[in-house]
């Protein structure tokens, strides 16, 4: 194990979070693609712990639930350690080490985090690992200056610069509430010292709990050095405890990913109405405009247009495809693709090379061969289209009888007249045509021309005779000539 690698990171996440006012635990409530757990348990995966642990109590039955789901294939696979009653910081990591160590502790580094502060980068975590392993302290405090200090534990420091002690707001007198340097709630320990002085820590404070925080003043007066590592960026330090910090949190995390596509070479019209998930990737001289939203595991290839007014959630945009206000969950879109205005891609959408989608169309489990074209008021599902065709405005591929969904086949080179119903199973052969108006309920062979509809049959003279005195009768009537001749 190197030197730097963490035995344990555990994750503080058992409080209550009366503040957010939800029924769901305040670490699952999400920003830019994770919950905020999510986000902590990435920053800590960046030091590459031996284990990781989270400390679940209140809504534990949602946290286990999402830990065992979102977190199964990552590794190391966050463990949950039950915090019956919470009793403190310093409480819920005894039981975390009584759990997990028998109360003894692992030998190496333990880090200690919070779980309600999103914004914390695996980068700032490493680097108090690394201070304290260079001091060779005892514990290592992750500080920060800020601006208003109220509700947060300050820094006592000593004069060789070491630290003598944290101080909770509601324990700390007028002269150490002046301390403006805050703990952020985020440590490294020597495992074994961390464990034995936790059995030391009292409840005799403001709050009556056992306080994590202590454990520096304990450590210290045993004659070891508490040291901390103050970081500038006191943004990226901020824990979120109601739903204005949330939102606050969302805006900082979206623009911190706005920057790091836009330094990539992706174009970002209008920063301020983009929304850019964590997991999302972009290929450089990819555009985004105005008001739109990428979820999930969205990519943009080279070159590719998407918005103004779009939402994207797992949703492969090819090079050089344009996509306008559009709505797609779970679509491949091909290169030089053309979708939208006004196009909705629903699961399993998959559209070859320069296809075009055009307004109000809808398509699902759909497969659109290279240049096909589906312009106009159409919906697409179950069915596969191939090479060259179009399907004419306001057509439906029938695809549900009421009991069970079926599939369409129409081939390559095809043209469906506007408004034809496809009415599934049905297949449309190689370069066939359907007249407008066609209900298709039986197969088209290739190059043959379908006509499914009424014959037309005109009544001459119906609307004078049966509708006299009205404007359409007296139109009628001046169209045939007669006014003229009398
Ligand atoms: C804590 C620190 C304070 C620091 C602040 C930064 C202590 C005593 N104080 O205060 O110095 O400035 O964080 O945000 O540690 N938790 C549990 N079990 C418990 C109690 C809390 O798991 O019994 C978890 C909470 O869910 C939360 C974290 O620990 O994720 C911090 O708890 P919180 O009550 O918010 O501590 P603060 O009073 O903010
Ligand atoms: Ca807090």
């Amino acid at each position: 194990m190197s030197a730097s690698r963490p035995a344990a990171v555990i994750v503080l996440a058992a409080g209550e979070g009366t503040r957010m006012k939800s029924r769901t635990s305040k670490v699952l409530h999400e920003l830019c693609g994770r919950p905020m757990l999510g986000h902590v348990l990435a920053a800590a995966r960046a030091l590459d712990p031996g284990r990781l642990v989270v400390v679940v109590g209140h809504r534990r039955e949602q946290v286990v639930a999402h830990l065992e789901q979102a977190e199964a294939e990552t590794s190391p696979r966050p463990e949950p350690v039950v915090q019956e009653r919470q009793g403190g910081t310093g409480h819920a990591v005894r039981m975390a080490m009584e759990r997990l160590w028998d109360g003894g502790g692992p030998s190496g580094t333990v880090v200690v985090t919070n779980g309600d502060h999103p914004l914390l980068r695996g980068e700032t975590l490493a680097e108090l690992v690394r201070v304290h392993g260079a001091e060779g302290n005892a514990v290592t405090v992750l500080t920060t200056e800020m601006p208003d200090a109220t509700g947060y534990g300050r820094i006592l420091r000593e004069g060789d610069g070491s630290v003598a002690a944290i101080v909770e707001h509601k324990d700390a007198t007028e002269v150490q509430r002046a301390v403006r340097e805050i703990n952020v709630g985020m440590y490294a320990f020597d495992g074994a010292l961390l464990a034995d002085a936790l059995k030391r820590v009292t409840t005799d404070n403001a709050k009556g709990e056992e306080y994590l925080t202590d454990v520096v003043g304990i450590l210290r007066g045993d004659g070891h050095r508490a040291g901390a590592y103050l970081t500038a960026d006191w943004v990226e330090t901020q824990g979120v405890n109601d739903k204005v910090q949330l939102a606050q949190a969302r805006r900082q995390l979206n623009d911190r990913i706005l920057e790091a596509h836009m330094r990539a070479g992706v174009t970002i019209v209008d920063p301020a109405s983009t929304w850019i998930d964590v997991d999302v990737t972009a290929e450089a001289d990819a555009v985004v405009h105005p008001g739109t939203q990428l979820h999930g595991r969205t990519h943009l290839g080279e070159g590719a247009e998407v918005g103004p007014g779009s939402t994207l959630t797992d949703t492969l945009v090819g090079a050089g495809a344009r996509v306008v206000n559009t709505v797609a969950d779970g679509a491949e879109i091909g290169p030089e693709a053309s979708v939208g205005p006004f196009a909705y891609l629903r699961r399993g959408t998959r559209l070859s090379r320069k296809v075009k989608i055009g307004a109000y169309v809808e398509t699902k489990n759909a497969e659109v061969g290279e240049g096909s074209k589906v312009p106009h008021l159409t919906y697409v599902g179950d069915a596969e289209i191939g090479a060259g065709s179009n399907i004419g405005a306001s057509s439906v591929f029938v695809n549900y009888d009421g009991v069970e969904k079926h599939r369409s086949v129409v081939g390559d080179h095809v043209k469906v007249g506007s408004d034809t119903m496809i009415v599934a199973p049905v297949t449309i052969g190689d370069g066939a045509y359907t007249a407008a108006g066609s209900v298709i309920v039986q197969d088209v062979p290739p190059g043959a021309m379908a006509v499914a509809r009424g014959r037309q049959r005109n009544i001459e003279g119906w609307v004078e005779r049966k509708r006299a005195g009205t404007p359409a009768a007296e139109a009628a009537r001046r169209a045939s000539g007669r006014d003229r001749a009398e």
